[in-house]
């Protein structure tokens, strides 16, 4: 592997990271098959070079049988032929490197695909065998086991249970699933599947990944000694108990497997990093995460849902910055994800330029979901387009998540606007012809050229430049929602939420606005309606 410069050298690169979210079947698609591939994001790295991000974070790139996306991991050491090859793989790594990106990558712990040879074998063989141990199968409840070993509800729809048939064709076991049927759970108290990921974790490793995202990274040991088996009929984050002891999510085990992950993670120079995605309440619990022989990262998910409301924003703003600094550590923030619908057509799109920028300045690193910089709003997709098992498992009830992941838009006048050559796997909309990144390319106003700006000046000026201290403005308060304010080291930042111009008092060079014009004079700045502005002081 070759030396390459990054643009933030040290070991810990990713306190204050801007990471750039691919979830690459929706990226760039070089083989015109209608999915994004990693020779597609090989040809866009000039792309992200331009938008000054610090790293990438790729969703799953393994086989899988994207059941769930590619959530449903068949080969935890591979690539999924229709995304390229190991060799393309390292090519895509070594092509981001070159240019100071790093590379994390998510990892899929709690659950394989159905299509797993591990799964498979498990199938194949006995009850009680050493395969079927490796995930969570049991016998079901009745005279002839034909009902459910437990009362446990799936993430996506009804049961968390399925029953397979067989070798000799009879009704048989069944097996835990907290996803769809396609994702068996994977026993964690099998030696072999804890060894399994450090063998994955080396493998990615030496191949020169910079990290991991930790999917589900709450969930992986469940309560199932002595015969015991979980029950719920619900996810909701209150039901679940907090000391440790539920029977599914955040138990005090779970630590144990991230404590032999950092071992793994510090046999690199510089050692590997790990951002976990858990679920836990109260927030507190998630600080147990970035212990400092645990993982580095745990993301923050308050902003996803938060509403462009001073009050609320300022209230999870600073209790994720006050929680993280009890551990010595900086918050995540992300406004987007691939499980969510986008900020632009949750909060409106001027609004998320106005609360990108804010969220940009604040201290800690920040997540950007591709398309975020763009100003896209979610696909409207037709049900017969749809492939999010949330919507099959719901029967339609609930439409799931494709919206948040049609491809991006590139170039042209027509959809599916230079992405493919083909027919895209999630339509484009007719409707994004002026979002392309080429019509973006060139307009200083638009959303693609503030987020470059900013990512420029925030290197410039705010990574490392101090703590966030609120400013309160007797007269435009949160309260009445409509400023809401910060000063870092010699840079302010302030967002209007309100549809009217503030004027406050204070002076200072502009750096960066999010919308409309800046009115400055005489010790009194004009802030324009929903609208962020950076001053240099
Ligand atoms: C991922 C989802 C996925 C689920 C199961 C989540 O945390 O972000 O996209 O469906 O885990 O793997």
């Amino acid at each position: 592997m070759s030396e390459f410069t990054f643009l933030t050298g040290s070991e810990d690169w990713w306190r204050q990271a801007v990471v750039y979210q691919i979830y690459p079947r929706s990226f760039a698609d070089a083989n015109g098959d209608g999915i994004g591939d990693l020779k597609g994001i090989i040809s866009r790295v000039p792309y992200l070079k331009a938008l000054g991000i610090d790293a990438v974070w790729l969703s799953p790139h393994y086989p899988s049988a994207l059941a769930d996306g590619g959530y449903d991991v068949d080969d935890y050491r591979n690539v999924d032929p229709r995304l390229g090859t190991l060799a393309e793989f390292d090519e895509m790594i070594d092509a981001l490197h070159a240019e100071g990106i790093r590379v994390i990558i998510d990892i899929v712990p709690n659950h394989s695909g159905s299509g797993h040879v591990w799964f498979q074998e498990a199938l194949r063989s006995p009850k009680g065998s050493p395969a079927r141990d490796r995930y969570i199968f049991r016998d079901g409840k009745g005279e002839n086991g034909e009902i459910r070993p437990s009362e446990l509800v799936s993430h996506f729809g009804p049961t968390a249970w399925t029953r397979i048939t067989e070798p000799d064709g009879t009704p048989g076991q069944w097996y835990m699933h907290l996803f769809a049927p396609e994702q068996p759970d994977f026993n964690w108290d099998n030696p072999e599947v804890r060894e399994d990921f450090l063998k994955t974790l080396r493998f990615w490793s030496d191949r020169g990944v910079d990290g991991y995202r930790v999917d589900v990274a709450h969930a992986l040991v469940k309560n199932l000694a002595n015969g015991h088996l979980p029950e719920r009929a619900s996810y909701d984050l209150s039901l679940v108990k907090h000391d440790g002891s539920d029977d599914l999510f955040d138990r005090d085990e779970v630590h144990d497997i991230y404590r032999s992950w950092r071992k793994v993670f510090n046999e690199y120079n510089p050692p590997r990093m790990a951002v976990a995605e858990a679920w836990v309440h109260p927030p507190v619990n998630a600080t147990r995460y970035v212990r400092s022989d645990e993982l580095h990262q745990v993301f923050n998910f308050d902003l996803l849902d938060a509403a462009f409301n001073a009050q609320q924003l300022y209230g999870l703003m600073s209790a994720a910055i006050d929680l993280m600094k009890s551990v010595g550590a900086l918050p995540t923030w992300a406004l987007s994800n691939h499980d969510s619908p986008r900020v632009a057509s949750r909060i409106g799109e001027v609004q998320s330029r106005a609360l990108a920028l804010f969220v940009l300045a604040l201290p800690g690193s920040c997540y950007v979901y591709a398309g975020q910089e763009l100003g896209l709003p979610d696909g409207v997709i037709p049900d017969e387009a749809r492939q999010d098992p949330i919507y099959f498992r719901t029967k339609g009830t609930q439409k799931g998540r494709d919206g948040a992941r049609v491809p991006l838009p590139w170039s042209g006048e027509a959809a599916p606007f230079g992405f493919t050559s083909g027919s895209p796997w999630l339509p484009l909309q007719e409707s994004w012809k002026e979002l392309t990144v080429e019509k973006q390319d060139t307009d200083p106003k638009s959303s693609l050229n503030l987020y470059r700006s900013a990512l420029n000046l925030r290197a410039e000026h705010l990574v490392d430049n101090g703590e966030v201290q609120w400013i309160e403005s007797p007269e435009h308060g949160r309260k009445n929602n409509s400023l809401l304010a910060f000063k870092r080291g010699n840079v302010s930042i302030y967002m209007n939420l309100s549809d009217t111009p503030i004027e406050v008092e204070v002076s200072g060079k502009l750096l960066v606005v999010s919308a409309g014009i800046v009115d400055g004079r005489d010790g009194k700045v004009t802030i324009p309606p929903v609208s962020t502005i950076w001053l240099h002081h």
